[in-house]
């Protein structure tokens, strides 16, 4: 949902090209978050000096992905890409259009005049915008775009226009600005009036910055300076209050670079030292100086951001030899659900622990219902565990789309634990809906796919999955690594119960040969691909289980339609006779999933009912059940598992399925249209 992407290089002199590329390439790592444009504001100027030539600045905007912008940029003929700068600040956005058409007018950079004296990016949506457009109207500010973001580009204008003193400093005039704002941000500002300098900011967007010296940093965290006055002033401590004050690193003239990014992909290739940015922060650089404000504390602050060290790998956020990230994410799934059990599941002597947990597991053992809140494939996780955690917790479980359950204002108590699922841990309905819970004093925990992420931050505890960053949009390898973290919840929930050992130990085991069985899975592939070539040119695909499999029907759908842009829904087989079976003839493909557990007798009378009606089922079911292979024109043979594992297995093929479609059809796997990674608009 938009990426924004920052680099400043202070006292470490990089050609114009050097800073272009490492623009271009932030851009890449976040495209998955949007493709529709994107654009660079750089130095304008092509003298030897780096300070006159920040006196003005250039913008190079581009309809589409970001190849576009950069055959864009290749094609100015006036700008000098060997001019070398000592100190630069470049900043850089990818796209996912809400206000206004995909164009390179309503892609970012934004500005605030035709003399282009502050630009901006930003991620998220300022509600208010209209107003302020109205305001900065009738002042006499001229609108160029149908975004919202401008609004915020003309507003810091006219801040500095009508300041009170001649040296306001750039972070003081973000601040006024986002003090104005409503909505959701993240943006970095770029002025030529304050040449070399960057502020940064955000609110409900993510923003992280990375920082990377030779030099030793003088600390491993950056005090927060508030700016309140008065009696908020004493409640600030020891802390130091003003410029002159603040603890910066590194110190006096080193060479030191500085990125902002909305997720750490796009800096791990440059550094591992980060500071995820909280919730209006204003990080500002300035004369190579890092510092963070806040304009006052508040309860519960931490007064201090942690340089944090990332543990990703670039190899991580590369494809390798797969085609596509996707395909590449489907095809690590026997690691990424290793990695979410590893240290946490003990296979010898049956017992799982959950250290994000463990201070709180008793309360949740306590609570009145557990609710699982979550949107799109994360949601899906929740509706496939569902049935476990009720068998394994014995307590009702709700599981709730964040959209609707914020629509409803649903009831939600002291008592009640709240699961947030979320591979971003951004997503902003999500997001919304954790807040609503916290309000009403439920526990909440997060189920994260990303370190540092607002819902990682703001549940009171929780589990990160652990699957490796998942850069492909459609999501695959966190749906799986979701559904065993949550499976392993629900085994710690019920680990002292004499009763539930055999059932505990029974799906322990199931975890210990998943990997194995998930491979095993994977080397269907060509036969998918096979049946992919008969059926792309297909305008539908239904897709039919029940019980375990009702949630595969969801994902399987849901993935086919993103992808593919063919029609396709998840029907619980239940309710085939309530409507669906007029759908039924011998064209529409079916894909029925059937296996050998409780649902398996009327998953059968399903099958029986398709075929009557002239329908070609192509079934997914136990590779040994030949019963069900020899009654159906197709089928998938997927080896066995636990009942409730089993899920994992039977959502692989339509994963596989999805993606060879696509391909056959000619699409983009990993850019679908209109999507993007990481839904930070509500
Ligand atoms: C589908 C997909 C989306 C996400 C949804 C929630 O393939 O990726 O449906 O699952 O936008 O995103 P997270 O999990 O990041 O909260």
């Amino acid at each position: 949902m938009c990426g924004i992407f920052a680099y400043l290089n202070y006292h470490v002199p990089r050609t114009r090209r050097d800073i272009l590329e490492i623009l271009l390439k932030g851009l890449r790592r976040l495209e998955y978050r949007g493709y529709d444009s994107a654009g660079v504001g750089i130095d304008g100027g092509n003298g030897k000096d780096w300070e006159s030539n920040a006196r003005t600045i250039q913008l190079i905007k581009q309809r589409g992905k970001v190849k576009a912008l950069d055959e864009e940029i290749h094609k100015q003929q006036d700008i000098d890409l060997d001019v070398e700068f000592d100190v630069h600040l470049g900043i850089a956005h990818t796209r996912w259009a809400t206000h206004g058409v995909p164009s390179p007018v309503n892609s970012h950079p934004h500005r605030s005049d035709k003399n282009n004296e502050f630009i901006v990016i930003h991620n998220g949506i300022i509600t208010n915008y209209k107003d302020l457009t109205k305001f900065l109207e009738s002042k006499g500010y001229e609108f160029e775009s149908e975004t919202d973001t401008e609004a915020i580009a003309k507003l810091v204008k006219y801040m500095y226009d009508n300041r009170e003193n001649d040296d306001i400093n750039f972070a003081t005039l973000v601040e006024r600005v986002t003090q104005q704002l409503e909505g959701a941000f993240a943006l970095v500002f770029k002025s030529v009036h304050y040449p070399g300098e960057a502020v940064g900011t955000r609110r409900g967007s993510p923003l992280l910055m990375g920082v990377r010296s030779d030099h030793k940093l003088s600390s491993d965290h950056i005090p927060v300076l508030y700016r309140s006055s008065g009696k908020d002033k004493k409640s600030c401590g020891a802390l130091p209050r003003t410029d002159q004050d603040t603890c910066l690193f590194p110190v006096d003239e080193k060479a030191v670079e500085y990125y902002f990014a909305s997720d750490a992909s796009a800096v791990i290739e440059h550094t591992n030292q980060v500071i995820f940015l909280e919730d209006d922060d204003v990080a500002a650089v300035m004369e190579g100086r890092l510092s963070i404000h806040r304009i006052k504390r508040t309860v519960g602050d931490h007064p201090a951001r942690a340089i944090q060290t990332l543990q990703m790998e670039l190899q991580q956020i590369m494809k390798g030899n797969y085609s596509s990230f996707m395909q590449k994410e489907i095809f690590e799934q026997p690691e990424s659900v290793v990695n979410t059990m590893r240290g946490r599941v003990n296979f010898d002597n049956n017992t799982v622990t959950l250290g994000g947990l463990k201070d709180h597991i008793k309360e949740i053992q306590r609570c009145r219902r557990l609710i699982l809140i979550a949107c799109g494939t994360s949601y899906h996780a929740g509706v496939a565990t569902r049935q476990v955690l009720e068998e394994l917790t014995e307590l009702p479980v709700m599981v709730e789309l964040a959209s609707d359950f914020l629509d409803r204002n649903t009831p939600v108590f002291r008592d009640d634990v709240c699961f947030f699922i979320s591979q971003s841990g951004e997503t902003a309905d999500s997001l919304m809906a954790l807040r609503y819970c916290k309000e009403r004093g439920a526990l909440t925990v997060g189920v994260t796919n990303t370190v540092g992420s607002s819902i990682s931050r703001e549940t009171d505890c929780g589990v990160h999955i652990n699957a490796g960053p998942e850069i492909g949009v459609a999501s695959t390898k966190a749906y799986t690594s979701q559904f065993v973290a949550l499976i392993m919840f629900a085994l710690l929930m019920c680990d002292d119960r004499i009763s539930m050992q055999p059932r505990r130990r029974e799906i322990i085991q199931g975890l210990r040969v998943l990997p194995d069985l998930i491979k095993e899975v994977l080397s269907m592939d060509d036969e998918i691909q096979k049946l992919a070539t008969e059926l792309y040119q297909q305008k539908s695909v239904l897709i039919m289980g029940r019980g375990y499999h009702y949630a595969t029907c969801l994902e399987g759908a849901l993935k086919i339609k993103e992808i593919t842009y063919m029609h396709s829904e998840g029907i619980l087989a239940g309710e085939l006779k309530h409507g669906p079976l007029a759908l039924v003839d011998n064209v529409m493909p079916v894909i029925m999933i059937i296996m050998r557990d409780h649902t398996y007798v009327k998953c059968q009378n399903a099958l029986q009912q398709v075929a009557a009606r002239q329908g070609r089922p192509i079934v997914i079911c136990d590779k040994d059940d030949r019963e069900t292979i020899k009654s159906c024109c197709r089928s998938i043979k997927v080896p066995r598992c636990v009942d409730c594992l089993q899920g994992i297995l039977s959502v692989i093929p339509l994963q596989l399925l999805s993606f060879h479609l696509a391909v056959l059809r000619g699409y983009d796997v990993d850019c679908p249209r209109n999507l993007a990674k990481s839904v930070t608009v509500e």
